[in-house]
């Protein structure tokens, strides 16, 4: 991929479907790497959460409904959750629309199979919206080749993790992603954490050697917050209903970590079904 990919992604319309804690993120850093806002449309259930989400982002005018998206967008992000995804069944879609599911657990399968005929589908599973605020997100991607979708993965500064197929995603999202919200929480509670331990429990799920993910972890961090900042970065990093809830609830019971990270796994693999 050279810079003109990267390029490219600034004069293609995109379209966020769910303009929630990740989709409002993704939309804040495009607009920061230059895309302009009028390239850009976002889409929700109209919930009084979404609207007042995208009035403390400054995007209200951005907003627009399902149709509008699909209709004006050739890049199409969904950022929707797991449980929500079916309601995009209905929607056509025109021809050499490329879609970049964000939604943790789907296969790439079980998107395609929603649209007639089968779009070309890219799958990414990234970290949590602080690190795309920060240009310093961590992601994985399986599906199409798409050099506009690398250029736009690109152009949000996140780093890809090859991984060998998509059947370790569910094991990249909780050792990936999902770590540095985990090791906040551990700490919070004192829950001692053995670097050592997280590599060998990556390594066994055939995840490539892990050490500069762990690194990356604690780099991104957030240190020294209190116990309100702590709750909100929690509350926008944790999906209700996924996978990073999972993993927090089963430190809160006090299971050890490799069984937390045996829960975060069943949940990823749970959505799919
Ligand atoms: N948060 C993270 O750190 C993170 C990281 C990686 C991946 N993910 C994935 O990203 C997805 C979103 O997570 P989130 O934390 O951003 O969830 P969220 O804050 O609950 O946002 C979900 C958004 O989807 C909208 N929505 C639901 N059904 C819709 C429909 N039929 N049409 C249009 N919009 C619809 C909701 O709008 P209403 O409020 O109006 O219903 C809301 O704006 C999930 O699949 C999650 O697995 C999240």
């Amino acid at each position: 991929m050279d810079m003109n990919d990267c390029k490219t992604v600034l004069s293609t319309r995109i379209g966020i479907v769910g303009s929630g804690h990740l989709g409002v993120a993704l939309a804040q850093g495009l607009i920061a790497a230059g895309l302009p806002r009028a390239n850009l449309l976002l889409s929700n259930r109209h919930s009084s959460a979404a609207r007042g989400r995208l009035k403390k982002a400054g995007l209200e005018d951005r907003y627009a409904d399902n149709r509008r998206v699909v209709d004006e967008s050739q890049l199409i992000l969904l950022t929707v959750r797991p449980q929500d995804y079916r309601a995009l069944s209905g929607l056509q879609l025109k021809s050499g629309t490329v879609l970049v599911s964000f939604i943790a657990g789907l296969p790439v399968e079980r998107i395609k199979s929603l649209f007639q005929p089968p779009p070309q589908i890219v799958r990414v599973m990234v970290s949590a919206p602080d690190t795309i605020a920060g240009a310093c997100a961590i992601g994985a991607r399986y599906g199409a080749d798409s050099a506009l979708v690398d250029g736009l993965l690109r152009r949000l500064g996140i780093e890809l993790i090859n991984l060998p197929s998509e059947a370790e995603f569910d094991a990249f999202t909780v050792y990936g992603p999902c770590l540095p919200i985990v090791l906040t929480y551990c700490e919070s509670l004192a829950v001692k954490v053995s670097q050592e331990a997280i590599a060998r429990g990556a390594t066994a799920c055939n995840l490539p050697p892990w050490g500069k993910v762990i690194a990356w972890a604690n780099a991104v961090r957030p240190r020294g917050l209190d116990d309100r900042a702590r709750r909100d970065y929690l509350h926008s990093a944790t999906t209700p209903g996924g996978v990073t809830e999972a993993l927090l609830d089963a430190v809160g019971e006090g299971l050890t970590l490799s069984d937390c990270f045996r829960a975060g796994i069943a949940r990823s693999q749970r959505l799919a079904g």
